[in-house]
């Protein structure tokens, strides 16, 4: 690549740095993309120097494009096709944060697979998935894309998301590679309002959000996308804190990094350049190599050098790394590698394909509460109401190739069961005949909750409830004395107090293609839920961020029995959330007893291992997520009360009991400083093992 890259030209060079929408080489085609794109200022001869291509609707296009494009180029330098796939290419997996709440890595693995063999099909190369960003903000509607609150969940989810997407190799048929996003600590917009201002704690940043941008890379992601967001006053796509010192020198990663869509030239309203030129410097400096939907670099880099204000060393950097990743990925040997309409005939929302985003969303399903009204006798006459029942728009925000008319709604694949049925959320609608109706059910299954739109990029929102006369509803009916299930559909936690009444909660989530055979499932009891919350639930919005790894404080509340009026603790409503991370119910019923540590004094080259025993103290049989969290009690700087360092998932027949075991080493105990140093302290920890990590039973032990 070397000897390509010397016979380049400067402006061929500066070319491989930009990215444009398809249609821009070919203008006939209206090929889908992100968002506007503006004026960039390209005349043909730039167009077509272009090293990429966001976006891509079918083998066809993708053939049509880069045959035009190679046509074109003097080195016959091959385009590479980006695309957002983030849950499914046309099969739809339940959305990032429904995936969490498997608690399994492999649901994570099997989603990219098939959408990696699905997208490739259509000659995407690279998706730009996984997103990393932690976040302890509900507002946030990006929530939805991403794995929850915690640090060690997220980090599992997305080094099997990447692995999924690379298969044995990116340089084969049916693999693509993966862009991690977005780097860094966009999960922290301030007030949850999307594309805010971040102001996070060195040492937050790197206890916290940066370890699974980290785990993707190790992982194999050989592209990162930079976040919207200033760190310390510097946006992020020009911040060389970020994409020098840690990501380069640190990390040691010769991964692409590419902006976010305009985010470059966004550090105009930042107000960190005065003009389009001094975007391209501070881009280029800052440690960015491709530029997404905007022109600074194509427009001003050749300047810039020319004048001695850039060195063109800069440039050959950024340059080899992309010519190697269009080699690695086997673009020189095939440039439409992949693209097949015949291929795609065959694997795109194949069976197999459908069946396991429907064991997804199986797993993706968290029974918040049930006083013993599910499962559902296979007879039970339903009344099913609420805004979700008839609907299609259920599989979630970025399904951008997903089809809807692939999927059954609720009242279909009820069919059998159903008596009557109505999707109005206003109680006012319901008419006498309505209400008679319903009171023939056995039971109410309400499918309520937030539009899909309602979350997802810019889709934040202050008020976090359940929207419209849904609230309403939900009180007529409980008013009539009936029964009732509520499904939640929703990208983000809700306030869920007004619908505590209700007899069981499902959180469904947005479940993707499979979504209503999947509740279906539940609901029947033919699959037993399993799925716990990757992030925590707040009683009302005021309590946000509420999440679970919180520091002590020097004040902390100790509880009901606390007298102290002085202490860390609000007024009119409680610290805890209203359901904490990792909870969540099965028809089985499992108990925790015997916590047994192997030693309980740990010397740094020893391991600790750690069991309990775990009981289904029930005739159902169902999966079980055990979670362990350790606390350092002294150290040098305040650590969180826990955090989660293991989970595993276990299967349990009819009252079947298991002895788990965990092991804990030295790497469990480290922690970061601000420095970023990553160390550790003798002395005090505890264990907690459990089913949620608010309920477990506890041992201490000592590193020596
Ligand atoms: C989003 C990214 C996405 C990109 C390209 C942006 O608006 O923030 O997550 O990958 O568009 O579609």
């Amino acid at each position: 690549m070397k000897n390509l890259l010397k016979q380049m030209s400067m402006k061929e060079k500066i070319g491989q740095l930009l990215q444009i929408p398809p249609f821009f080489f070919v203008k006939d085609l209206k090929i889908e993309v992100a968002g506007p794109v503006e004026e960039l200022h390209l005349d043909e001869e730039k167009i077509f120097f272009a090293g990429s291509a966001l976006g891509i609707g079918s083998a066809e296009e993708m053939i049509e494009v880069q045959r035009k494009y190679l046509e074109k180029s003097r080195h016959k330098i091959p385009l590479i096709f980006m695309a957002d796939i983030i849950h499914g290419y046309k099969t739809i997996f339940p959305v990032p944060i429904a995936m969490a709440s498997s608690f399994n890595p492999e649901i994570a693995y099997q989603c990219a697979r098939i959408s990696a063999k699905e997208a490739s099909t259509s000659g995407i190369h690279v998706s730009f998935s996984p997103m990393a960003d932690l976040s302890r903000d509900p507002r946030w509607g990006r929530v939805v894309e991403g794995f929850g609150e915690d640090p060690t969940l997220i980090s599992s989810m997305v080094e099997q998301m990447v692995k999924g997407y690379i298969g044995d190799g990116i340089e084969k048929e049916g693999n693509i590679a993966s862009c991690v996003k977005h780097f860094a600590g966009y999960g922290a917009s301030e007030a949850g309002r999307d594309y805010n201002t971040v102001d996070i704690s060195k040492i937050s940043l790197y206890s916290q959000y940066l370890p699974a941008y980290r785990k993707a890379l190790e992982a194999g992601s050989r592209m990162v996308m930079t976040s919207f967001n200033t760190l310390d006053g510097v946006p992020c796509t020009v911040n060389s804190f970020l994409l020098r010192d840690v990501l380069r020198n640190n990390w040691k990663s010769n991964a692409v990094t590419i902006s976010d869509y305009d985010s470059l030239k966004q550090i105009l309203a930042h107000g960190i350049a005065e003009d389009m030129k001094e975007v391209a410097y501070k881009g280029i400096t800052g440690g960015l190599d491709i530029e997404m939907a905007s022109s600074a670099y194509s427009n001003h880099l050749e300047s810039l050098i020319d004048e001695g204000i850039v060195d063109e060393r800069l440039l050959d950097e950024a340059v080899l790394r992309i010519l190697e990743l269009k080699r690695d990925l086997g673009l020189f040997d095939n440039p439409y590698k992949g693209a097949s309409p015949e291929m795609a005939k065959t694997i795109v929302l194949s069976e197999s394909n459908l069946q396991a985003a429907r064991k997804a969303a199986h797993e993706s399903m968290i029974l918040l509460k049930n006083d013993g009204v599910l499962p559902l006798d296979s007879q039970a006459k339903i009344a099913l109401l609420g805004p979700y029942s008839t609907s299609r728009r259920v599989v979630g925000p970025w399904s951008w190739h997903g089809r809807r008319d692939v999927h059954d709604t609720l009242e279909e694949v009820l069919n059998d069961n159903i008596i009557y049925v109505n999707c109005e959320e206003d109680p006012k609608k319901y008419t006498k005949e309505d209400i008679d109706r319903i009171k023939e059910a056995d039971i109410v299954v309400l499918a309520i909750g937030e539009d899909e739109h309602l979350s997802g990029e810019a889709h934040s929102r202050s008020k976090i409830r359940i929207p419209g006369k849904q609230e309403q509803m939900f009180e007529m009916i409980h008013s009539l004395g009936m029964k009732s299930i509520t499904l939640l559909f929703n990208g983000r936690p809700l306030i869920l107090d007004q619908i505590q009444q209700s007899n069981a909660l499902l959180e469904c989530w947005f479940l993707g293609s499979e979504s209503s055979s999947a509740i279906k499932d539940i609901l029947f009891g033919t699959v037993n839920p399993s799925g716990k919350l990757p992030i925590s639930f707040p009683r009302n919005e005021g309590q946000i961020p509420v999440y679970y790894n919180h520091l002590n404080t020097g004040r902390p509340y100790l509880g009901p029995n606390d007298y102290n009026e002085y202490v860390s603790k609000y007024l009119d409503i409680e610290n805890t959330p209203m359901y904490a991370f990792g909870y969540g119910l099965s028809y089985s019923t499992f108990n925790y007893s015997d916590l047994n540590l192997s030693t309980n004094r740990m010397t740094e080259t020893e391991s600790i291992t750690v069991s309990v025993t775990v009981k289904n103290d029930s005739n159902v049989e169902g999966d079980e997520i055990s979670q362990l969290y350790i606390r350092d009690y002294v150290a040098r700087v305040s650590r969180p009360v826990k955090e989660l360092k293991h989970f595993q998932k276990n299967h349990f027949k009819e009252f079947q009991s298991k002895v788990i075991e965990f092991t804990i080493t030295l790497d469990d105990l480290k922690y970061y400083l601000g420095t970023g140093d990553l160390v550790f302290d003798k002395g005090r920890f505890q264990v907690m093992v459990g089913t949620s990590s608010d309920s477990y039973l506890s041992d201490d032990f000592e590193l020596i």
